[in-house]
């Protein structure tokens, strides 16, 4: 007898930001997982387009737009995500976007905008389907973060606060929902080349590029692609039951270094 439940052989994933970069990848990967795929965002058109490319590999895949500011459209997505797929099992939450200004710079409504997207729609996904996997006694939610949490950057500071946000929830989350079945992870991406640009001019880049080296960041020119942190998410749903993969930190690996020659013995 296990002391857990296998997961059910039909888990349908619902991910938040899927009409470009981590999200659309993660989509991606879930659906060649097996997972049926509601794949939500502003831009509906480009999660049509996702989900045409997921049924046309064999998946299963619904879109619908979603703006995570906005607490209708949140369970208006939810709603026919449901009717579409069935009882959601994994929630994904990565919308999001980046306000690329020192805090004292940002006005306090950027700064709102910030922790609306980032954390306040991280709730809302969470209230709307997170009951449903309390009384199922299972479920996977995934909160996209970011490295920042744990080495905060220049020139982002709404940003640090709101992941640090959304971190705080995911902690106080998994201590609330121990013993429901319900496993709320972290996945926290580093430098992920992606649409989220920062919109700086080639000098203010490499001035902040000077900042982050003297804070001891950008160690090195490599970044991530979104299908690498698309693998963690897929490790983290896919882990059997009786074991959670509560955070995990991705980063980009460093170029090799060629072997430095070995010295010439003398004769
Ligand atoms: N790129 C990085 O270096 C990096 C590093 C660490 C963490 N992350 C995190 O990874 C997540 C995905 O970002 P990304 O890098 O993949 O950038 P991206 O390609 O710009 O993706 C952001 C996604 O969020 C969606 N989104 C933004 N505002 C939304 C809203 N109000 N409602 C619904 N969807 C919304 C966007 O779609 P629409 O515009 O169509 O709504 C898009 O699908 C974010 O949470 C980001 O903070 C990124």
């Amino acid at each position: 007898m296990p002391r857990f439940e296998p997961h059910p052989e039909r888990r349908p994933a619902l991910v938040a930001g899927a009409s470009s970069g981590i999200g659309a990848a993660t989509a991606t990967a879930l659906a060649m997982a097996g997972h049926p795929v509601a794949v939500g965002a502003r831009r509906a058109g480009k999660c049509e387009e996702l989900a045409a490319t997921i049924r046309a590999g064999g998946g299963e895949a619904f879109a619908h737009p979603l703006d995570v500011g906005d607490s209708d459209s949140v369970k208006a997505f939810v709603a026919a995500a449901q009717d579409a797929l069935g009882p959601i099992e994994v929630l994904v939450s990565g919308a999001g976007d980046l306000a690329a200004e020192r805090i004292h710079e940002l006005d306090p409504d950027g700064f709102l905008a910030q922790v609306q997207v980032h954390l306040v729609g991280a709730h809302r996904l969470v209230s709307q389907l997170v009951p449903g996997m309390v009384a199922r006694r299972r479920g996977d939610v995934v909160f996209i973060s970011s490295d920042v949490v744990r080495a905060p950057r220049t020139r982002m500071g709404a940003y640090v606060a709101a992941k640090n946000g959304v971190e705080g929830m995911a902690r106080a989350m998994q201590m609330e929902l121990e013993g429901t079945g319900v496993r709320a992870s972290i996945v926290r991406p580093g430098p992920t080349a992606t649409g989220m640009g920062m919109g700086w001019d080639a000098e203010t880049t490499g001035v902040v590029l000077e900042e982050w080296v003297k804070w001891g960041l950008a160690r090195h020119p490599y970044f991530l692609r979104p299908s690498d942190v698309a693998a963690a998410v897929a490790a983290v749903v896919g882990t059997p039951r009786g074991a959670h993969l509560s955070l995990v930190e991705v980063q980009p690996e460093a170029p090799v270094e060629a072997q430095p020659e070995a010295p010439v013995e003398k004769p």
